[in-house]
Parts: structure tokens; sequence; C-alpha cells
């Protein structure tokens, strides 16, 4: 198997509008981020993934872009990203941008020009039908719970958006639609820039046939048959690798809705030259069982060994918190923050960590709904109480997962709004920073920001955890996970307790153990024949 740099990166994401805010104004920015760069490099990761930064009117925070080659007005200039960019690579840190190029804004030039006349040049830059008696083209929903098709005041004609109306799909069978968002790519790049985040990548070829869906509720299940993976969408991927990936040496990371190990591997195994990875979302959207959770794990593990490779992350912008929706956010929250953390950290795909999760930030519940910020909560709320529920039957059961619940702002120190700004946040604070904040953790030596360091250190100097050979030794278990990795004459094996319960360490565990010492564990002292709740250990065995 190749070595190489982007399989040994450890990946931090950053959602800008929530990181830091440098003047006030309650929206995190780029200078904000400047001024955390050495928070970033003690960390120890060598690669920061920013949600997007360009100019939008930011209906879905940036993933509706109305200017590729703009910084966001409120995140700063593009005179602070240059100065964060140097800050970044003189730290020996690279940057990753998010590319979303499967929509633009309604605001996009582009799109202006394209809805003003049904002979417009621009118009086939997005995709437009003629509706079916007096109504839409047919029967597909958005992911944001809305119907897929909407008009503009100047023709009759409807245009796809699989996300919100005010995110119209681009047309990638227009070549030209394609060229400029190569040239928009090489522009970033020559700029120095690391590596691209492909936003909802495997959506960007349609069906043609524009047939109904059989449940077009059912709009994540359809990845298959539905939005995702059509034909054609491994020709453009190769084509942008061809005509810009294969000339840096850049990373590339597919947002793959649907995707698992098998349609996964269309996408990053090498000899296909598409991209480097997708991420291994199955385990992220569903926080299944722990034996499912194996299962996915193994199967991604396995996709290395077919020349493949997958990013990993249990946490992101569009989920609620890990330490919530994965485990226990109450009493043993910081033990199980850090369990989460060494399961994420030993496992050979490429690991993204979401900001604040390494402080163990949790989910927040929002008494009202006027608190919440984000699009598709405000869609899916509309949604349940047209299907009769009430305003607070829709808010509890919105609560636990809201994609505000990870965006809520980083939580700095105890200072009012957590030190994440001096203004008002343009999102509330999680109440729980008084207790929950970088500050505590860089003072207490056991705390889980000091542990991710640890584990980060620990990765970068025991290769074997990237490369090696990834054993499961209790595939069916639903409460230890308990991993093997070999790699030249060198073992470790990974053992953690996924409860809230004590467990008993099988003996046959017991056994294999014994030529192992404990490298690190998430707890001050354990015991040979059981784990506390959520305890998680890193054994080593030097040499054979
Ligand atoms: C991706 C992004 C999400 C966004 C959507 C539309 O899933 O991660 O935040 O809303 O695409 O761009
Ligand atoms: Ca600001």
């Amino acid at each position: 198997m190749k070595q190489t740099w982007w399989k040994e990166a450890v990946i931090y994401q950053i959602y800008p509008r929530s990181f830091k805010d440098s003047n006030g104004d309650g929206i995190g920015d780029l200078p904000g981020i400047v001024e955390k760069l050495d928070y970033l490099q003690a960390l120890g990761i060598d690669m920061v993934w920013f949600s997007p930064i360009y100019a939008s009117p930011n209906v879905d925070n940036g993933y509706d872009i109305s200017n590729y080659y703009k910084i966001m007005d409120e995140l700063g200039t593009m005179q602070d990203w240059e100065t964060l960019l140097e800050g970044l690579h003189s730290r020996g840190i690279k940057m990753m941008l998010d590319l979303v190029i499967n929509h633009t804004s309604d605001q996009h030039e582009w799109f202006q020009e394209a809805k003003s006349s049904k002979t417009n040049p621009k118009r086939d830059f997005y995709i437009w039908r003629q509706g079916k008696e007096d109504s839409r083209p047919n029967n597909w929903k958005s992911f944001f719970t809305v119907p897929a098709w909407s008009q503009t005041p100047e023709t009759d004609d409807w245009y796809l958006h699989l996300f919100d109306p005010r995110q119209p799909d681009l047309n990638w069978k227009n070549s030209e639609v394609r060229e400029e968002i190569y040239r928009m790519m090489r522009w970033w790049l020559d700029k120095g820039v690391d590596g691209f985040r492909m936003d909802v990548i495997n959506l960007i070829a349609k069906d043609d046939n524009f047939a109904d869906f059989p449940n077009p509720d059912a709009v994540f299940e359809m990845s298959e048959g539905g939005y995702a993976n059509r034909p054609g969408v491994h020709d453009y991927l190769h084509e942008m690798y061809e005509k810009v990936l294969k000339h840096y040496n850049i990373v590339s990371v597919g947002e793959c809705v649907g995707v698992n190990p098998e349609n996964g591997l269309l996408f990053s195994q090498s000899s296909r030259q598409e991209l480097h990875m997708p991420f291994a979302m199955n385990i992220l959207w569903e926080a299944p069982p722990l034996s499912k959770i194996k299962k996915y794990l193994r199967e991604w593990a396995a996709h290395i060994n077919q020349d493949g490779w997958y990013g990993l992350p249990l946490g992101a912008h569009d989920y609620a918190r890990q330490v919530s929706r994965f485990g226990n956010d109450q009493e043993h929250r910081e033990v199980c923050a850090k369990a989460l953390a060494t399961l994420l950290l030993t496992n050979p795909g490429t690991p993204f960590l979401y900001q604040g999760d390494e402080i163990g930030m949790t989910n927040v519940a929002f008494s009202s709904e006027k608190d919440y910020r984000d699009i598709q909560f405000f869609n899916e709320y509309e949604d349940l109480l047209k299907n009769g529920k009430s305003p607070q039957e829709a808010l509890l059961q919105l609560q636990p997962t809201s994609r505000d619940n990870s965006r809520t702002p980083m939580q700095w120190t105890a200072e009012p709004s957590a030190g994440f700004t001096t203004g008002t946040p343009w999102i509330k604070v999680n109440p729980n920073y008084l207790e929950i904040n970088v500050e505590n953790n860089e003072t207490n030596p056991h705390s889980i920001l000091q542990y991710y360091r640890q584990l980060i250190a620990y990765r970068k100097t025991n290769k074997g955890l990237i490369y090696g050979k990834y054993q499961d030794l209790l595939p069916e278990d639903e409460s230890l996970y308990c991993v093997e990795r070999t790699w030249e004459g060198q073992a470790w094996i990974i053992l953690l307790n996924y409860t809230s319960q004590i467990q008993p360490i099988p003996t046959v565990i017991q056994q294999n153990l014994l030529p192992f010492q404990v490298a690190l564990s998430n707890v001050a002292q354990s015991e040979n024949s059981k784990l506390i709740p959520w305890e998680a250990r890193v054994y080593q065995r030097e040499g054979a």
C-alpha cells in the first residue's frame, strides 16, 4: 500500500461562523481563526477543513455560494484569507476548502442571468423543465423537505434544486459549467490551497428521465436509485482529476450521499483517478448499534485492501454532537468523549475532528423554536406542524437531531458568550459553557483536550495504526469494541467499553492481552478483568 501524507493526516473541521469572532458582530470570522492558530497547532492536527468561506447570502450558512472568487463579507477580506493561509502554512498546517459545486446560490450571477429568459446564454447552466399540467415536472422532494422544483417569475419553466429553492442545481451536462468550475478550482489551488472537501459531490449527475420516484419522502434512503451516483458522475470526476486535481499535490475528499464501502470504492480506488477518499458517512447518519458500527468499520478497513481509502468523521456541522448521539453526555461525558476519540484516532481511515468535540461539547436544547437558525430545522418544523403536531411536539422532536446542535459557538472560556464574541452571538451559546470550555481543558492535565493531543501524537509515532492490518476481535459484541492492529512486527489492541455500565473483559481477550501493555487510557487506574463505563485502552506490544 502506498504511503502518502493525506493518509497520515489528522484533519480538523472549522465551521467559521461559530469558531471565533474578532470584531464583536457576533459572527465568527477569519481574523478570529487567526487568533486561534496556536491552539490548532498545539492540538497536533495537520490540516484544517473550512466550511464555506465564499460570498454567500447565507441561506444555508455558506453552502449557497454567490461568488466563488470572493470571501463572505461577514468573514473578512481576501487579505484576511491570505493571512490565514500563511499562518497555517508557517505552522505546518494545510488548508482544505469546501467546494460546493452541485448548486450555487440563486444570487449567483449565473442564475441571475439564467432565470432572466429562456434564451439567455447562461440558461443552460441550470436545469429547467416544463411543468406537467400546471404543476411540477415530477414528484421529487428536496433534502430540505420542500419540493425539488421551483419557478421564477420571469418564465413558466421550473428549475431543479435538491436543497433549498435558493440553491439551484448546476447542469453538469453543460461542458461550459464544468470548465468554469475547473477554472475556479485551479484559481484557488494556485493560491496555495491544499485540498478540497466536495459537498454532496455524487449528486452532480442527474437522472435525465426525471421520472417520478416511488417514495419521494425517502430522499436519503433512495440514495442508490434516487439522486445519488447517477450515470455520468464518475466521468465528471475523472475529467476533473485529469484537468485539475492531478496537477497538484493535494487531497480530495468526497461527501457522497448514500455511500457504502462498495460504491465508495468507485470514487477512491487510486487506479480510477477520481477522488482520494469518500467520507465513511454511513456511520454518522445512522449512529447505529455497536455491532453495526463495527461491521461498517470492518468493511471500510477492507476497502483499503482494494486500493481505496476513506475519511472517518464522528461529528460534523450536519449532525448532532458526537458525545450526545453516540454516547453519554451526562455523568460519563468526559470519559465517553475520550472513548470516542480513541475509536476515531486508532482507525485506519483519515480522521476528521469537528470543532468543539475535542473538549466534549454537547447538544443543546433550545426552549424556543426562535433560537434555532438552520433552514433545515425550519422546513422540518413547518412540515411537522402541517402534519398535525403541536409546536411543542415539533420542537421536542427536532431538538435532539437539529444541525444547530453542532453549530453553537465554540466554547473558549467561562466569560460571557463563552469568549466566542464580545457582542451577541448569531446563535445562542450552549449554557454549559461555564463548565465545558477550552480554558478549563487547558489547565486540567486529564482533560478531554489533553487526551486528544496525546492520541494525535501517538498516532503520528505509531504508523501501524494507519497502515496496519485491522482485525476485529469481538465482531458481535454489543458492549465492547476490541480491535487488533498489526504492522511490521508491532501490534496494538484497542479495547473500549461502549456502554454506561461496567463490563467484564472476556477471558479470551484477557489471554490475548498478556504480552501487551497499556500505552494510553482514558481513566486513571484500570483493572485486568473489567472496564468501567466508557473506559478505553490502547495496548501495545513491541517487536515480535
Ligand atoms: C452538505 C453540507 C450541508 C449542506 C448541504 C447542501 O450536506 O454538508 O451543510 O446543507 O450539503 O449544500
Ligand atoms: Ca465577526
